[in-house]
């Protein structure tokens, strides 16, 4: 028997702000392998949600089914109000400009300057830029943003771990996303390079007011950043609440993400 713990959702105020990304009942499965057994989740305008989830818990599955990088195998999932189930390709492309994803790891390409990689998603995107667009201006400010100016020129072989996590959020930013994604954004990183990159992630929030889905297994980073969370148990959205309200909770399952 499934426990459902949903604290914050109930409190006052936070039902009515703007709901930018919306999942409803998804399910995905692997033959015989339920990942996702009908998960739910709400992002609202400005928030910074965690989601925390065991290794294999299907915490990628569900945000690639997010981003269409793969299909879900039941379940919707809405954009800014719009089901992206029912969008064309053209609309569906317009959508997905406005949210950027930081994959897990850096996932840089690794034959291509810093500068070379920033370019690359204003190639694909230049249409939310009316073709008008200066490149080396955004890609410089993108570097400003993350401290990274002088590495223009480099190979990303020539990168530290934190550099490279620096690089892809600049390349995420590029493109202005209203909602951004993190995939484990301080995975594989030392203590103080990942408290670095929260603090990173904090300033890009309130300098530009986006929206973050933020995926870790990381205590630290969840309670410095997220304003609630979700926890993925068993497929679902198991308990949902605040940082202080689901680290007080007593199940058992909930409390081992908590005890470190
Ligand atoms: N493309 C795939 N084909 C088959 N199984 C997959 C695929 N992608 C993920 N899985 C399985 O789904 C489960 C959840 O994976 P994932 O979402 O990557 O976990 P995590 O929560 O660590 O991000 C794992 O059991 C994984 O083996
Ligand atoms: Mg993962």
């Amino acid at each position: 028997m499934m426990v459902q713990h949903n604290i914050s959702a109930k409190k006052e105020g936070i039902e009515t702000q703007t709901i930018v990304l919306e999942i409803k009942d998804l399910y995905k499965s692997f033959g015989d392998n339920h990942v996702l057994n009908g998960f739910n989740m709400k992002l609202h305008q400005g928030e910074n949600l965690v989601i925390m989830g065991k290794s294999g818990s299907g915490k990628s599955v569900m945000i690639k089914c997010l981003v269409g990088l793969m299909e879900a195998d039941r379940g919707s999932i809405s954009v800014m109000q719009n089901d992206i189930t029912t969008l064309n390709q053209e609309a569906l492309d317009i959508l997905r400009a406005d949210i950027g994803f930081l994959f897990q790891g850096s996932a840089l390409y690794d034959s291509m300057t810093v500068r070379e990689n920033l370019e690359f998603p204003l190639r694909r995107h230049t249409k939310k830029f009316d073709g008008a667009i200066d490149t080396e201006t955004l890609i410089v400010e993108a570097l400003e943003n993350v401290g990274l100016v002088d590495a223009i020129d480099l190979m990303p072989s020539e990168l530290s771990g934190g550099m490279k996590r620096r690089i892809a959020l600049a390349r995420t930013l590029i493109l202005r996303p209203k909602i951004i994604l993190y995939d484990e954004p301080t995975s594989g990183l030392d203590p103080i390079t990942a408290k670095e990159i929260i603090i990173l992630m904090q300033d890009i929030q309130k300098k530009y007011n986006t929206s973050s889905l933020i995926i870790t297994h990381d205590v630290d980073c969840a309670r410095v950043i997220s304003d609630r969370m979700i926890l993925l148990i068993d497929g679902v959205d198991y308990a949902v609440g605040t940082f202080k309200e689901l680290s007080a909770l007593k199940d058992p399952k909930v409390r081992a993400f908590f005890k470190q």
